[in-house]
């Protein structure tokens, strides 16, 4: 992919991307595009592809048709000519490499400690020495707030403290690129915002990020862009305090009214 004029290759560039699981069609052209540093926050019913969505950026699920670019390159394929071949699975994991993601559940290793969580990858995939793994390790605990927990097993950590720690995991990856698949959703309400603190301050620092959240506070304060996903397409797409104070599409009022 090459670059528009005047500008740098986006971070995400998705043309009509579908997916279907056998009969059911999940994503029916879903276009959008992330520039790099931006953030964009993605809202939509339950079962309208979020998830899904971000899983084929992230090449955890093949899309059917149309396209997606990872920072210029082609998610999953490698296109000679007019025609695409499936990617090699070690290129795929490679390309998976950079990219980061939190999920609502946050899935650490319960047998090993936050640190350890967080230096795991990075010593296995990336080859990181050990002694550089750990300093960089508490060097993120230290960023997300959990300096002082890095011996503490997950079960001895709450939910935000546990999410503080997987995004400290993702970003120990050095990815280029971070997704968010509704981060807070399973938090107790008064763990939210240590959570969403971490993420706003990511941002500041300029990484780029897409985040499926209802969290509308933190999607008109963080966000660049504001999408709203219905039945596998983009409805609407904004600025968030366009889209969250004049919705233009009936669905996306409905959509908002019931969430506020
Ligand atoms: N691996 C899968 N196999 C079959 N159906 C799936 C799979 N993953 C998701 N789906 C279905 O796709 C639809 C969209 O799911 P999802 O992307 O998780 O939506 P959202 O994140 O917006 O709630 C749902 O109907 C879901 O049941
Ligand atoms: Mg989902």
């Amino acid at each position: 992919m090459t670059a528009t004029a005047g500008g740098s290759v986006p971070m995400i560039r998705a043309e009509r991307v579908c997916k279907s699981f056998g009969a059911l069609r999940v994503l029916a052209g879903v276009s959008l595009e992330v520039a790099r540093g931006e953030v964009l926050c993605l809202i939509g019913p339950s079962g309208s592809g979020k998830s899904t969505f971000l899983r084929c950026i992230n090449h955890l699920e093949q899309v059917d048709a149309g396209r997606l670019y990872v920072d210029g390159d082609l998610v999953g394929y490698r296109q000679k000519g007019d025609k695409l071949y499936e990617l090699h699975p070690r290129e795929a994991a490679k390309q998976r490499r950079d990219i980061g993601m939190v999920f609502q559940h946050f899935n650490l290793f319960p047998h090993r400690t936050a640190l350890e969580n967080i230096i795991e990858a990075p010593i296995q995939v990336k080859k990181v020495p050990k002694a550089k793994a750990l300093e960089r390790g508490r060097e993120l605990l230290r960023r997300v707030g959990m300096a002082d927990k890095a011996d503490a097993y997950p079960a001895q950590l709450s939910g935000g403290q546990q999410q503080r720690v997987a995004i400290a995991r993702a970003l120990a990856m050095d990815p280029k690129l971070m997704l968010f698949d509704e981060p807070t959703s399973a938090l107790d309400p008064e763990l939210v915002g240590e959570v969403l603190t971490v993420m706003r301050e990511l941002a500041d620092s300029g990484m780029t990020m897409v985040v499926v959240t209802h969290e509308m506070g933190f999607a008109r304060e963080v966000a660049d862009q504001l999408v709203f996903m219905d039945g596998g397409v983009v409805v609407e797409s904004g600025p968030p305090r366009e889209v969250l104070a004049e919705p233009k599409q009936e669905r996306t009022k409905v959509f908002l009214s019931r969430l506020l």
